[in-house]
């Protein structure tokens, strides 16, 4: 069942979201070699509860931190750890979600550590513009596999390969809702798109294999080829027309200024 909100929720799932950008924005005033997964979370934690937010992450199916990290070869759910230190030319997606008035919040960026190699900031930079072209498609008569195409046909065409077993997905009261929202597909494939569905797409892009394997912590991914994985993703809510995007990275871009990928 696709839940269709309202004006007034897609507000409140805008407060949610905005959370989220902020919070993200704080890590990557931190994010160097040096520090640990384990302390941005500490961090994110403390940002989210002083906003009058809760971290949608915590607890949830058990999960136990606020934020995903997923350095280098990990795909995402990775889990902050005082024993995680990032080194210099190191990636991390920082995946967060916050939950405030009834409604969750949920965006990923992936940032680099210190100098990245120029394949690899490649990847993030595709991986980023994936996001983009598959939110170019998500407008209201379009269909879900319009979007999974974009994303797809645009990190084939450079070489990477897109990750099958995690997906987007519907996000509001509950932090994944129906539809399920694939980053491949075929065009005109799919659940038509109305005014007023929010989702969260979320790209995973690998440079090598798309397979994933778990760690034995039972929630990290990572590439069964163990080469780099990127993941961005916005919550977005569609409109007869362009989408509405919740979530933001301007905050975070403005911190990282001409660093930004
Ligand atoms: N953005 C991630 C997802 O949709 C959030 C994972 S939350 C966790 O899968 F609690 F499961 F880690
Ligand atoms: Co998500």
């Amino acid at each position: 069942m696709i839940f269709l909100k309202s004006d007034e929720e897609i507000e409140l799932l805008r407060i949610s979201n905005q959370i989220v950008a902020k919070t993200l924005a704080e890590l990557a005033k931190l994010i160097q070699p040096g520090v640990s997964t384990g302390q941005l979370d500490k961090v994110a934690y403390e940002f989210i509860k002083d906003n009058g937010a809760v971290p949608g992450f915590l607890g949830y199916s058990g999960y136990p931190k606020s934020i995903c990290t997923s350095v280098n070869e990990q795909v995402v759910h990775g889990i902050p750890s005082d024993e995680v230190i990032l080194k210099e030319g190191d990636i991390v997606s920082v995946d967060c979600g916050v939950y405030k008035n009834g409604f969750h919040g949920d965006s990923a960026y992936t940032f680099c550590v210190g100098e990245v190699k120029p394949e690899i900031r490649n990847l993030l930079l595709t991986t980023k513009e994936s996001l983009y072209k598959g939110i170019g498609e998500a407008v209201e008569g379009k269909r879900l596999g319009d979007i999974g195409f974009a994303i797809q046909n645009h990190c084939e065409t450079k070489g990477y390969s897109v990750v099958r077993e995690m997906i987007g997905h519907g996000v509001g009261r509950h932090l994944h809702e129906a539809p399920e929202v694939p980053n491949y597909g075929r065009k005109g494939n799919g659940v038509m798109l109305k005014s007023g569905m929010t989702i969260a797409i979320e790209p995973m892009i690998n440079m090598g294999k798309r397979q994933l394997v778990f760690e034995k912590d039972g929630w990290t991914t990572r590439t069964i080829d163990r080469l780099p994985s990127a993941h961005f993703e916005h919550s977005i809510a569609i409109r007869h027309g362009k989408a509405d995007i919740l979530s933001s990275f301007e905050y975070i871009e403005q911190v990282l200024g001409n660093k930004a990928i």
